[in-house]
């Protein structure tokens, strides 16, 4: 078939690519086959998370598009593992089985299955659902193809709902009350592996993140999935509600109306500490520093803005690193990676505050 396209260059894989393509948001969609530039530094940590952190044998790019992620993976993390490139749209496939013949991919075979199919009749041990929007329609396929223990890795776009802007589509959709906070980002993530967890919960698998983050508008959970009865009742356990405080800033967890949210960990520190970030990536620099970030990065839920405090006691927004500096002499304090301007740290409200004082 001659197909229409280009060849391109993301990260250190050619790719041949739709003539037209994405340039803008990650939910913007232009012609039949999708393929989105700005999804790069997402299928870069897929790729570093293949170097270093994800050990799979059999995996299943579900929602594949044109296999740009399936065919870096494969050309950039090279491994002993399958890699299947599925798509229900036959001409994305074309794309794909270029894709696979481009990079000469030995271990890479595309597949042109609706994923329900698919995931009905064979096991994989990791598992990428990308869909335009909400993952949850495909979620119970992903969870019944996947293998007794592996990862599934899934984005959303769908991130308004989720951070507060539609509280009544994320009811809907996640069985979750948000609401519109300074940290709507970590709420929204949490929300969202919270019906992961649900969900798993319903056929005895347990869930915890392996790493689960934001990042231009759209959220990317790599899960751990293991069968268990009791595995799923201590994911249950870490789920709650949270309230957020308008007037006085206060965050409550374990009690409000927001949630049921995930409360554990946002990732396995232990797996992602050991998290080599490889060459040759797409946004290399960008990447290199999310991981630095990501490894130091403390577990409290919820962070704080900086603009947040200042706007609430009236005064300017120090510097960064004073403010750091001066929240490290209280606690523990770290970065995190949903906002620049955000931190992290272990000490009470009441302290924060009077902390942020002292140095504004
Ligand atoms: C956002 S695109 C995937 C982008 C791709 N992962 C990438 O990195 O470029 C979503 C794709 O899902 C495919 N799709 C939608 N529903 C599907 C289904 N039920 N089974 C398999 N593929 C499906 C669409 O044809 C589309 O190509």
């Amino acid at each position: 078939m001659n197909l229409d396209g280009n060849i391109i260059r993301e990260g250190s894989t050619q790719l041949f690519v739709p003539g037209i393509i994405s340039e803008r948001g990650p939910g913007k969609i232009e012609g039949r086959v999708f393929f989105n530039r700005q999804m790069a530094f997402n299928r870069d940590v897929s790729v570093a998370m293949f170097h270093s952190v994800v050990r799979p044998r059999k995996c299943l790019d579900a929602m594949a598009a044109t296999g740009a992620r399936g065919a870096r993976i494969c050309h950039e993390a090279p491994g002993n593992y399958r890699f299947i490139i599925n798509d229900k749209d036959s001409l994305a496939c074309e794309y794909a089985r270029k894709n696979v013949e481009l990079g000469s991919l030995g271990n890479a075979e595309v597949s042109n299955a609706d994923l329900r199919c698919l995931l009905a009749e064979e096991k994989f041990d990791y598992i990428d659902i990308d869909p335009f929007g909400t993952p949850i329609p495909f979620v119970p396929s992903a969870l019944q193809g996947m293998s007794r223990k592996g990862v599934l890795a899934v984005t959303a776009t769908d991130t308004a709902s989720l951070s507060g802007t539609h509280p009544g589509k994320c009811r809907r959709r996640y069985m979750a009350n948000s609401q519109r906070n300074p940290f709507l980002h970590e709420s929204g993530l949490r929300i969202m592996i919270g019906t992961m967890v649900r969900m798993a919960a319903q056929e005895d698998k347990g869930v915890t993140p392996l790493l689960c983050y934001y990042a231009d508008h759209y959220f990317r959970l790599f899960l751990n999935v293991k069968d268990g009865a009791g595995r799923a009742d201590a994911s249950l356990e870490q789920l709650g509600m949270m309230s957020y405080d308008k007037a006085t800033g206060e965050r409550k967890v374990g009690e409000g109306k927001m949630g049921p949210m995930w409360l554990g960990p946002l990732m396995d520190h232990e797996a992602i500490s050991e998290a080599a970030v490889p060459n040759g990536l797409e946004c290399q620099e960008r990447a290199r520093q999310h991981f630095e970030i990501w490894k130091e990065e403390l577990d409290v839920p919820f962070y704080y803005e900086t603009n947040e405090l200042a706007a609430m006691l009236k005064l300017s927004p120090p510097g960064r690193d004073e403010l750091l500096e001066a929240m490290g002499s209280i606690g523990k304090v770290s970065r995190t990676n949903f906002s620049p301007t955000g931190f992290r740290t272990d000490r009470p409200l009441k302290e924060v505050l009077e902390t942020f004082r002292s140095i504004c």
